[in-house]
């Protein structure tokens, strides 16, 4: 029957417990979901496939919820291989159906799959329809969130978003575990860098009566929209979602970690709100990426390494870069025992990104922390308090 979404659409698509790492860099304790959905009209639209190792299990709930139906289009909103693997799966069982996308999906489906299916396809742009009887989809164009080609698809008559890879998360579905915290990990992870997109996209679904959200990862949202729709503002404007401060460090021989955590009690100590502390070398880089984006400020502890930084403070900094990091304060603590050199290195990569605000301290610390670097934390802690009091 397929799970349902409501009475017309109904679930179809798999969880995931043997990945390792998602898109080949983000750890998934909890495996990945690939959604797909099927709505049931006088016409039949299948939207998205899954991944290839997927495939079959997908086709059966597909089967099972078409109940001796074919379907009549395949609507393909984005095409990494994760949605867009099994087309030609779906197009071998069932050769008559029609595929609905984008231009650009089209061409990467030739690149990919080496078939474009000129005969029995529509091209779709901004605000085209496809009426399937009660059920009309109009599309939405979604460049950037997360590939060129995406598109979004409204159902005006469940008031149905199917939201492509926006509002999904990590973690496939059978598993109990809060929405936010690998929503936001997959947001900045995912398209962390394209916020402007992201908004553009908000600003066109605020003018959709939405009930729920179909996206192509994670649960289906159906209650409190509001609130998966403020994150995702917050997330886009690179506003601050959690008031407080997050430390990330390297440290070789825990004199640069022993500082980190003085500043964290010199921190909370002085009332400050809530500190977050991220060890490098150790903790997932992309929970660290998130954390970064979640509070308002940062402060980078890192010790001198062949004349620069340390290589874990180097691709933690980097990603910050990639990812468009903004609109933040960011200190810097550096620990050297004859050149020190990471504080400006630290701050030099920084400077690459926006609207940044660097704080007056840094702390200096000569191998290990002392009377001198202990005041200069003090300082520091101080000063970053100063913006929550
Ligand atoms: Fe879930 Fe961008 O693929």
């Amino acid at each position: 029957m397929g799970t349902i979404v409501t009475d017309e659409v109904k679930y179809i698509g798999v969880n995931d417990h043997e990945i390792d790492l998602f898109e080949g860099q983000y750890i998934v304790e909890h495996g990945m979901a690939y959604n797909s959905y099927v709505i049931l009209d006088d016409k039949i639209a299948v939207m998205d496939t899954v991944d290839q190792n997927f495939g079959e299990e997908w086709l059966s709930n597909l089967e099972a919820a078409l109940e001796g139906r074919k379907p009549d289009y395949l609507v393909i909103q984005h095409m990494e291989p994760d949605h867009s693997a099994s087309i030609t799966t779906l197009m071998e069982k069932y050769p008559e159906t029609t595929v609905v996308a984008t231009a650009k999906a089209f061409t990467m489906m030739k690149q990919f799959y080496a078939n474009e299916y000129e005969a029995q396809r529509v091209v779709v742009a901004e605000g085209d329809t496809l009426e399937l009887g009660r059920h009309t989809l109009t599309f939405v164009m979604a460049p950037m969130v997360h590939w060129p080609e995406v598109m979004m698809t409204y159902d005006s008559c469940d008031k149905i978003l199917f939201s492509a890879d926006g509002f999904g998360k990590f973690g496939a579905l059978d598993v109990e575990e809060d929405w936010a915290c690998e929503a936001r990990r997959y947001y900045f992870g995912i398209v962390g860098k394209y916020g402007m997109q992201v908004q553009n996209v908000l600003k066109k679904a605020a003018g959709l009566e939405i009930q729920i959200i179909c996206p192509l990862h994670g649960p289906i949202l159906k209650e409190d929209l509001e609130y998966y729709l403020n994150l995702y503002q917050t997330w886009s404007s690179y506003g601050v979602e959690t008031e407080g401060i997050v430390i990330a460090y390297n440290s070789v021989y825990g004199n640069t970690a022993k500082a980190a955590m003085l500043l964290a009690d010199a921190l909370e100590e002085k009332g400050c709100p809530k500190i977050a502390v991220n060890d490098l070398a150790r903790c997932d880089m992309a929970e660290a990426v998130e954390d970064a984006f979640r509070y308002g400020t940062l402060v980078l502890a890192g010790t001198t390494y062949n004349a620069d930084m340390f290589p874990c403070m180097k691709t933690f900094i980097a990603h910050l870069v990639e990812h468009g990091y903004r609109n933040r304060t960011v200190a810097f603590m550096e620990n050297g025992s004859w050149a020190a050199t990471a504080a400006k290195c630290m701050r030099q990569e920084m400077e690459k990104c926006k609207d940044i605000t660097f704080a007056e301290n840094t702390v200096k610390i000569m191998s290990a922390v002392n009377d001198e670097s202990l005041a200069q934390i003090n300082a520091l802690a101080e000063e970053l308090c100063a913006n929550y009091k």
